[in-house]
Formats: C-alpha cells, structure tokens, sequence
C-alpha cells in the first residue's frame, strides 16, 4: 500500500480499435464492472480513450452509468480551433464529448510527424480549452541502449511542456512511456521506470518549481497489464498508467481493482 496525495490514474488507450457499434458494446461489458470496482474510491480515475469516430458512442454508455470516477478522453487532437484542417478534430469539439486528451503518444510521433514543438501547441489549446493533457514522452530503443534516456527525456519535458502559466502547471498529466516497451510485452522494470519518472518530477520542478512537481501526475505506459501493475504502483513517483494492449480486453477491469488494491481502498 503506498500514500500518495495525487489521485492515481488508469488511462486506456484503445488505438484504432473499435468503432462505434464496437466500442459501445465492450464499453457497455466492462463500465458496469469498472462502476463497481471504483464506486467508493476517491483516489482513483478511471479515463477511456476510444477512436474519436467512437467517442459520442461510448459517451452515452458513461452518461447512462453515471460513475463520476470514468471519464472520457481523446487520443489527439489538432491545436487550431477551426477551419480547414481536413481530417482533424478541434479542441473545442473534444470537449463537447471528453474531459481529457492524450497528446503526442510515440505512435503520432512515429507515423504523423508530430515534434515537441506541435505537442505543445496542443496542449496549451487543451488547457485553453478546458480540457487535461495527458502528455506522452518516452526514448526509442536506440537511445535507450546508447544511454540518453535522460537528455532525451530533459529535452522532451523542457519542450513539450512549455511555458504553462501558475493556474495551468497543476493540470498537466503526463506519460512516461518508453517506446521500446510499447506493445511488445517487455514492459520497463518498476525500477527503471520510477528512476526516469524521478527525473521528469526534477525536470518539471526546475521549470515550474517544487510544489509544482510534486502536484504532478505521471504515469507509466508500455505494456502493463493486471500482472505488473501493482509493481509500478508501489513505486513512489508513479502515479498511474497508461494501458494499450490490455485496455480493449476486460483485463482492463483488472488492472483498475489491481490498482485499488495496491493504493490501499
Ligand atoms: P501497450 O501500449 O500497453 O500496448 O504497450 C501503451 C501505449 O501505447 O500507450
């Protein structure tokens, strides 16, 4: 059990997985056991980041269980408010549906081009707009073994997050999530994991200062199911994760009591 005055959080991030008539009939399996399973926590939220084409059908499923610990969220957005973007999604209209966003997850890295420079954009229009940044960072596997995980995290951090003004610093939330460990079933240790979440508190505090960097959400990200959650819950810097693979299954649900029970409620 460990004791923490940040409210853990489960993200999951459903990837180009279901549509419409799909998601709303896993969300309507598994929103009724995650209900149970969070019904007394406060220290816990639960967000659900389905394919934005899905996102309207899985809300009715959450307006329809009324559970205040699961949420929604998106997993991109562009920063622009409107006009012609083809293709895109506004911040605004994410926040008719969703309370959260994820923003520059590796996969938008990778295959969409997005830098540090677009993922701050974003998540200042996120904040403007009401809704929280989950914000993703990670080093690949070449850097990782060259042993820049921590400049290329320092980097990623002073970029992607800045210039956040007081009242917007304590909104942020953000993903640590080695892309090397990213569905491939070799998720980091605990250990390593919290020694670079550590590094991202300092590097946040440097920028934000200390009470800033201990309000701080960080979540862990790459391949975490209910078998390792626990550990990374235990470690004192993780506040959370951030779950691909197992968030389309029910083991989903798992990961949350596993959560629960690790938080000690
Ligand atoms: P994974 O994905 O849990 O399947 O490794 C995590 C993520 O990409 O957010």
């Amino acid at each position: 059990m460990k004791t923490s005055s940040r409210t853990a959080i489960i993200a999951g991030n459903w990837k180009m997985n279901y549509g419409p008539k799909e998601a709303a009939s896993f969300a309507q399996e598994i929103v009724p056991e995650l209900g149970k399973v969070v019904h007394h926590a406060h220290h816990v939220l639960c967000i659900l980041c389905p394919p934005a084409i899905s996102l309207a059908a899985v809300r009715d499923v959450l307006a329809a269980a009324a559970h205040p610990h699961i949420e929604l969220g998106a997993q991109n957005m562009y920063f622009e408010e409107k006009g012609a973007f083809t293709g895109e999604i506004s911040p605004g209209m994410v926040r008719e549906l969703c309370n959260s966003v994820i923003l520059g997850h590796s996969e938008r890295r990778t295959y969409f081009g997005e830098n540090d420079a677009m993922v701050n954009k974003k998540a200042h229009a996120a904040l403007r707009h009401g809704l929280r940044p989950i914000v993703c960072i990670g080093e690949n596997e070449h850097e990782h073994e060259a042993g820049q995980t921590k400049q290329i995290i320092h980097s990623q951090v002073r970029h992607s997050l800045a210039n956040f003004t007081a009242d917007q610093v304590n909104k942020v939330v953000i993903a640590y999530e080695p892309i090397w460990a990213i569905g491939t079933g070799n998720a980091a240790t605990a250990e390593g994991a919290g020694k670079v979440i550590a590094l991202i508190r300092q590097s946040y505090g440097e920028m934000y200062g200390p009470e800033a960097a201990q309000t701080l959400r960080i979540l862990y990200g790459g391949s975490v199911t209910s078998s390792n959650i626990g550990e990374f819950l235990v470690h004192p810097d993780i506040d959370g994760a951030l779950v691909g693979g197992a968030s389309i299954k029910p083991d989903f649900v798992e990961i949350v009591r596993k959560t629960l029970a690790t938080i000690g409620q």
